[in-house]
């Protein structure tokens, strides 16, 4: 009969608590049995960002109750789990630190091992769980609280090509929903206006477009977003449903162009390496963004690379990407024990300089 593993994972490093459950049989691709994810949008809300304490006493809270949702959606007791996920970093550390004691209890209670895993790892190999693609990999990690190119290498192997030195992207979508009024999460209302607009109207800024390297800047976009519509709104005493939505227009151009040309900078880097099935993968709450995606998609046609992208629920933060990291790391023979620490940061690749940017999700690592 054909060994297999089955792993349970926790995340809690943001503002979702979630729990999965994932099988691997033999060396065959692993099948995710049950994934829980349960947001805190509401209790979130009235303070226009995430609040730290209160995001670590809700990870408190829920992390069990995703858990027995979990084995009831896989049918399964936790009898039947091999070992225990947990993402230890980066994030906002009450929140990190409620999964990783969560998962010690666990492990401790089951006499089964712990696997430490990284957040960014965990939505960096989800490529490999969705669509089983072989290392190495150009990694664009592109959500409300990261931004990065990544050549991943191999599950804890990873080479930062640049990132994000301010706002993530996603942020720099939320925020211009709240200056223009549009509802949170602000990708997809921004989205929607900016279908209706026209993206030449405001020339918004292209940062760091002028300097080498894949280091990116989205905070400036923000304030000059802001002062075009101050301006107009001195002009004219408002804004117009058509102002709106050129802004919106205006400013998605804007940061798919500066993600598409510094795209263009990472996959040469990366093709320098003669990688044998050169492919692109994105990941994150901003590659959900159409006009973004078909920037990205043409970039690949262009220089002859496969695109991928796993599928939103996916893409998002989720448990089943950190039980497949933990999956890898355990097939690799890595175990943690009680000594397991939660990090606030946690970089991926250790030779790379720190990221200066820390936004409304934490420390980017
Ligand atoms: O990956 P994610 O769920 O959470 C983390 O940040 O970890 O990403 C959420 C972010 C939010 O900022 C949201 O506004 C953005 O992804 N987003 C989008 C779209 N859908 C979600 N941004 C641009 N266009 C979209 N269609
Ligand atoms: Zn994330």
């Amino acid at each position: 009969m054909k060994e297999t593993t089955t792993i349970l994972g926790l995340e809690s490093s943001c503002d979702d608590t979630a729990a999965a459950i994932i099988r691997q049989t033999g060396g065959e691709a692993a099948q995710i049995l049950a994934s829980v994810v349960q947001g805190q949008n509401e209790l979130h809300a009235p303070f226009g960002g995430v609040v730290p304490e209160i995001a670590a006493r809700a990870h408190a809270e829920k992390l069990d109750l995703c858990v027995i949702e979990a084995l009831e959606q896989a049918g399964m007791s936790l009898a039947e789990i091999d070992a225990i996920a947990v993402t230890a970093g980066p994030g906002l550390i009450g929140g990190v630190l409620s999964g990783v004691m969560c998962a010690k209890g666990l492990s401790a209670g089951l006499g089964i091992p712990l696997v430490g895993v990284n957040h960014l790892a965990g939505h960096a190999l989800t490529p490999r769980l969705t669509d089983q693609i072989a290392f190495p990999y150009l990694m664009l990690l592109v959500s409300g609280g990261h931004c990065q190119f990544l050549i991943v290498r191999g599950a804890d192997d990873f080479t930062r090509l640049g990132g994000t030195i301010d706002d993530a992207p996603g942020e720099a979508f939320d925020k211009t929903a709240r200056l223009l009024g549009l509802p949170q999460p602000g990708g997809p209302s921004v989205q929607a206006e900016a279908e209706k607009g026209d993206p030449k109207r405001f020339a918004f800024p292209r940062p760091l477009l002028d300097r080498p390297g894949c280091d990116m800047s989205f905070s400036g976009l923000k304030t000059a977003l802001l002062r075009a519509r101050d301006a107009l709104v001195a002009e004219k005493g408002g804004l117009t449903r058509q102002d709106r939505a050129d802004m919106c227009a205006s400013f998605q151009a804007a940061v798919a162009d500066v993600l598409c040309k510094k795209t263009i900078r990472a996959l040469d880097i990366y093709l320098a390496e003669n990688p044998a099935e050169p492919t692109l993968a994105v990941a994150g709450g901003v590659a959900a963004n159409t006009a973004i995606r078909a920037g990205l998609e043409t970039v690949c046609v262009e220089n002859s690379v496969i695109f991928t992208a796993p599928p939103l629920a996916l893409c998002t933060d989720n448990a089943a990407m950190i039980a497949y990291a933990g999956l890898e790391r355990f097939n690799a023979g890595h175990r943690d024990d009680m000594t397991l620490m939660a990090r606030p940061r946690w970089p991926l690749d250790k030779h790379a300089p720190a990221l200066l940017g820390s936004g409304k999700k934490g420390a980017k690592a």
